[in-house]
C-alpha cells in the first residue's frame, strides 16, 4: 500500500509511455517528465523496444524495466480503406494492432504494475462519429471502449484504468485534415490533459473524450 499512498500524495510516478514519441505522445510525454519518471517504448523509437502486437514483446519489455506505476499506451494501428476494398486481412492489422495490442498490455502489464497504478489507453473520436474510410478504426476504437469498461470492474490492488478519445489533434491537421471535413482540431493542451486528468486523477472505466462538441 506504500506505493499507492506515494501515487495519491503527488509522489513521482514511474510511466511507461508505448508510443512517447509519436505525435500526441511526444507532448505528453514532454508534459509528464517534468514531474514524473518517464519510460518511453516504441517499435524504433524510445527506451525501451516494443511492438504491441506481439504479446511475447510485451512481456519481454515488462520483463526489462520490471515494475512501474502507470502505463500509458498513445500507440496502435488500424488500417483505413474502403469498405467495399477491406479484405478480412486488412481488419486484422488493427484488430492485432490498436486491439488486441492495448488489451494484452493491460493483461500482462497487471502483472508488473503496483498497487493503485493506472493504464491509460488511447482510442479516437471515430468510436462515436466515424468518417469515411474507417470501418476498421472506429469498430477497434468502439472495442476498446466496452474493454476498458468490463476491466475496470477486475482489476485487483485498486489498479485503475481509463481511455483517451481525442478529436484529430492540432499536430496532425496537416496529416489528417482532410479526412475530417468540418471538425475543429483538438488543442494540444487539451488533448494532454486528458491523460494527465487518468494517471493524476481517481477515476477508473472514464471514456474520457476530448472532442469538439460534434
Ligand atoms: N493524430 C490524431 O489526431 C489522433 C486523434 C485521436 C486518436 N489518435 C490515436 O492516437 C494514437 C497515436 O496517434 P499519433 O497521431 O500520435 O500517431 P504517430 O504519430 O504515428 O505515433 C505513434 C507512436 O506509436 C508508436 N507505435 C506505433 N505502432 C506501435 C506498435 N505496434 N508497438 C509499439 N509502438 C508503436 C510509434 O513509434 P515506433 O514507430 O517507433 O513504433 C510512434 O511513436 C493512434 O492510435 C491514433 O489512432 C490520434
Amino acid at each position: 500500500m506504500k506505493e499507492q499512498a506515494n501515487i495519491l500524495n503527488g509522489v513521482i510516478m514511474k510511466i511507461l509511455i508505448i508510443g512517447g514519441k509519436g505525435t500526441i505522445g511526444k507532448k505528453v510525454s514532454e508534459h509528464l517528465s517534468k514531474k514524473h519518471e518517464i519510460v518511453i517504448g516504441g517499435r524504433n523509437s524510445g527506451d525501451v523496444s516494443v511492438d504491441i502486437a506481439d504479446s511475447q514483446s510485451i512481456k519481454r519489455m515488462f520483463e526489462s524495466i520490471g515494475n512501474v506505476d502507470a502505463v500509458i499506451c498513445i500507440a496502435g494501428e488500424a488500417k483505413w480503406a474502403a469498405f467495399d476494398s477491406m479484405t478480412e486481412k486488412d481488419f486484422y492489422i488493427g484488430l492485432n494492432s490498436k486491439l488486441m495490442g492495448q488489451v494484452n498490455l493491460v493483461r500482462i502489464g497487471q502483472n508488473y504494475l503496483n498497487s493503485g497504478g493506472s493504464f491509460t489507453l488511447t482510442t479516437g473520436i471515430l468510436a462515436d462519429h466515424p468518417v469515411a474510410l474507417t470501418t476498421s478504426a472506429a469498430m477497434v476504437n468502439g472495442g476498446i471502449h466496452s474493454f476498458v469498461k468490463a476491466a475496470s470492474l477486475e482489476l485487483k490492488n485498486g489498479i485503475r484504468i481509463n481511455v483517451v478519445s481525442s478529436g484529430l489533434v492540432e499536430d496532425a491537421v496537416q496529416q489528417y485534415g482532410t479526412y475530417f471535413p468540418g471538425h475543429n482540431p483538438i488543442p494540444m493542451r487539451k488533448v494532454i490533459n486528458g491523460y494527465v486528468k487518468s494517471v493524476e486523477g481517481k477515476g477508473t472505466g472514464e471514456i474520457i473524450r476530448m472532442y469538439d462538441n460534434c
